[in-house]
């Protein structure tokens, strides 16, 4: 059994996890519509992985014996405005989202739940990785985005990402 509060928060992240993939395919389908294929690429991959977020969360829970509740999802709430404020909003999100795992694991260090820390390990790298992505694509569309034939060039590149399983396995 895991700490009351800690579990709580647990089972909160799920939902964030699930928003998040939510968010990221509003994104991508965005992209898609303005014939960026390569950036629609990206977040939907980028979808996945939120999703494997969640799923993360559920297995960590259910290893524990924690019963789960799942909350209903969020409608995308952020306005679409232009190709770069939506990077921008994807670093934002990042950097939420990096916020709720630190206090996730400010409940656990608190109430030395050293195996909940071990799992949160990772998502605290992971957040790492993805808020340095988020910054990448944000200088590349400031540095490329003006440019046709280089936004052409940066899309083609962002529409070679494939998915891939997450490293963690529990
Ligand atoms: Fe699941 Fe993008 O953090």
């Amino acid at each position: 059994m895991l700490d009351k509060k800690v579990s709580e928060l647990l089972n909160n992240q799920i939902n964030k996890e699930f928003y998040s993939a939510y968010l990221y395919l509003d994104f991508s389908n965005y992209y898609y519509d303005q014939g960026l294929d390569g950036f629609g690429n990206w977040f939907k991959v980028q979808a996945q992985e939120e999703r494997d977020h969640a799923m993360l969360f559920i297995q960590y829970m259910q290893n524990n014996g924690e019963k789960i509740v799942l909350d209903a999802v969020d409608k995308p709430d952020v306005a679409l405005t232009d190709a770069k404020t939506v990077l921008e909003e994807t670093l934002k999100h990042e950097q939420y989202v990096t916020s709720l795992i630190h206090n996730i694991y400010d409940a656990a260090y608190s109430v030395k739940d050293f195996r909940t820390m071990q799992f949160l390990d990772w998502f605290v790298k992971e957040q790492g990785e993805e808020e340095n992505n988020a910054d990448n694509l944000i200088k590349r569309f400031e540095l490329f985005g003006d440019d046709p034939k280089s936004l052409y060039m940066l899309d083609n590149e962002l529409g070679a990402r494939v998915y891939a399983a997450p490293s963690l396995v529990l």
